[in-house]
């Protein structure tokens, strides 16, 4: 199989370490030092930690720490680890997946959602997403295209670029519709936990649907993408041993660092949640001011969960243009919507990182310019 340029990553290539990073869709980013610090014999165990091979699905330590933030029928044996959720989605896609399946997609994606189902040849529907006072979907389009042979649905909740979070009334619409035709569903919860309020909080979709498969990761709601960590959560226990027979051929096993520190962080999920919903909510206020004192310039429908927005050009400016010049005068890295294949007036901009509301000001200062 033949693979096209993965975008976002090539247009981030070489500018990740700029001062005022809006671009990326990670939320407050931790140090080792930080995880480290949350149990006091930590430094110790990490110090004579083995670099052995790991248990092929995951360390068992790991699996135990990531079943204790899903609910029944969640454990252990659900569970495949991943060097990130990547990993886990190709590994995944790769063995569920041949030319010719139907699959539905919600659009725009992060583009392996999409791509891996493409390049294998199979017949890709896209379910796009319109633009409103919010971002919405169209659930009577997603019922009338599930049509029984259609061999999966992905979604992603909260969404990455837009911010869009289904409703718990669209989440159960979404699995009753796979479920009557016994459609898998790939459901990218990487964002998960990161909603405003816990009655925002929807069920992981493999707790919910047997033929679910759940993916999350180390990467965005806890701030570690270099440990390099992800899962699949499913309770198709068949599927999970073939997307690990594929995995055999990847990696082998997941890095034992990654692992370490990410069993003690998620043993501390709650801690990262609150600080982070905190710091989201902070800067989403901001974010909201900037959008009312740049109505001429900028327009959204605002994001409703996770860290990323994607807003709109008012004036027909070229978003890939824009980016590189911001970039380029300011040292202000925002994502242009043509690496989500999604036109070229929107810009995703992150809104996880300590340093949003300085990179901000800079921003408007080049807006104003
Ligand atoms: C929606 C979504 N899924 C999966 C990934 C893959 O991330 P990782 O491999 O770090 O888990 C990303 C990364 O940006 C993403 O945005």
């Amino acid at each position: 199989m033949k693979l096209p340029p993965f975008q976002l990553d090539r247009f981030f290539d070489g500018r990740e370490q700029t001062r005022f990073n809006v671009a990326g869709s990670v939320c407050n980013q931790r140090t080792v030092n930080a995880i480290l610090s949350l149990e006091p014999d930590a430094w110790e165990r990490l110090l004579n930690l083995e670099l052995e091979y790991q248990a092929y699905s995951g360390h068992p330590h790991l699996k135990a720490a990531i079943a204790d933030i899903y609910g029944t029928p969640i454990k252990s044996a659900n569970i495949m680890v991943s060097t990130g959720s990547q990993e886990g989605i190709f590994a995944l896609l790769h063995t569920l997946l041949e030319q010719g399946d139907r699959v539905i997609v919600q659009k725009p994606c992060y583009q392996q959602l999409a791509q891996i189902a493409e390049s294998l040849g199979c017949e890709v529907i896209s379910w796009g997403m319109s633009e409103d006072e919010v971002w919405k979907v169209d659930l009577d389009f997603l019922a009338t295209q599930a049509i029984e042979g259609t061999k999966l649905i992905v979604i992603n909740s909260p969404h990455n670029p837009t911010g869009f979070q289904f409703t718990q009334q669209e989440f159960n619409a979404v699995i009753e519709i796979a479920r009557k035709q016994g459609i898998y569903l790939l459901s990218d919860e990487v964002f998960r936990f990161l909603e405003p309020n816990d009655s925002d909080h929807l069920p992981a979709a493999a707790e919910v649907y047997e033929r679910a498969i759940s993916v999350s990761d180390m990467s965005k709601t806890y701030g570690m993408p270099g440990a390099r960590v992800g899962w699949l959560v499913t309770q198709d226990l068949k599927v999970l041993t073939e997307a690990l027979t594929f995995k055999d051929y990847l990696t082998i096993t997941g890095n034992a660092v990654g692992q370490f520190l990410s069993t003690i962080a998620l043993r501390h999920y709650q801690i990262f949640i609150e600080t982070n919903r905190l710091l989201l909510s902070e800067n989403l206020d901001y974010f909201y001011a900037f959008m009312k004192r740049n109505p001429n310039r900028v327009a959204w429908a605002p994001p409703r969960a996770g860290t990323t927005a994607f807003i709109r050009y008012c004036d027909g400016t070229d978003t890939d243009e824009l980016a590189e010049n911001l970039y380029t005068k300011s040292g202000v890295l925002v994502a242009p919507s043509s690496k989500f294949n999604y036109g070229h007036h929107h810009i995703r901009i992150g809104y996880g990182s300590p340093t949003f509301k300085e990179a901000m000001q800079v921003f408007e200062d080049y807006l104003m310019s």
